[in-house]
């Protein structure tokens, strides 16, 4: 079983969870990083005209840099993100919707102020064409994912 974890991470604490569980779980790693990097003030939601809002608004496709390598090669797919206004950020749209998934099983991990997992995993199934979505929850720790790293 040859398995990656992709994560995005604006503020640390997605990465810090998403490097814990590929070490656990002898997993490669990619950052999904935008082409233009965010700022402070590109995340802060509490102002109406922040690129964050204009993002989630506008319904826009955030460009990613780079490819995860072979893709082709991965049977699983540990899919990291902080919760965005009750979902995945628009870039994780963005980079589902680049790759061939099928075949693959998706297991989904999200960091957040305090918001459950809700509807983050049906909002993103439109772009994991042909995975399989085989859980999704919000984490506080790489330990809570025990279960996904043991080996068989
Ligand atoms: C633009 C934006 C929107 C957010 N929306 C939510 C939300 O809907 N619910 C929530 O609990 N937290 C929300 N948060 C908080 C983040 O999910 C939380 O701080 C997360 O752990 C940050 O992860 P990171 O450090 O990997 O970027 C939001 C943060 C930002 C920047």
């Amino acid at each position: 079983m040859k398995t990656l974890v992709a994560y995005f991470s604006a503020e640390g604490t997605t990465a810090r969870l998403a490097k814990e569980l590929a070490g656990a779980a002898g997993a490669d790693i990619f950052e999904i990083r935008p082409v233009e990097p965010y700022t402070a003030a590109d995340i802060k939601w509490t102002n109406p005209l922040a690129r964050c809002n204009r993002e989630k608004l506008g319904g826009k496709f955030v460009p990613v840099k780079g490819k995860a390598e072979n893709f082709a090669d991965y049977d699983a797919v540990m899919l990291g993100f902080p919760i965005w206004y009750y979902g995945a950020p628009n870039i994780i749209n963005t980079f589902c919707r680049d790759y061939d998934w099928t075949g693959k099983k998706v297991y989904i991990f999200a960091t957040s102020g305090g918001s459950g997992i809700g509807k983050t995993a049906e909002k993103l199934a439109p772009y994991l064409k042909g995975a399989q979505i085989m859980d999704a929850r919000v984490v506080r720790s790489a330990g809570e994912l025990k279960d996904w790293t043991a080996k068989e």
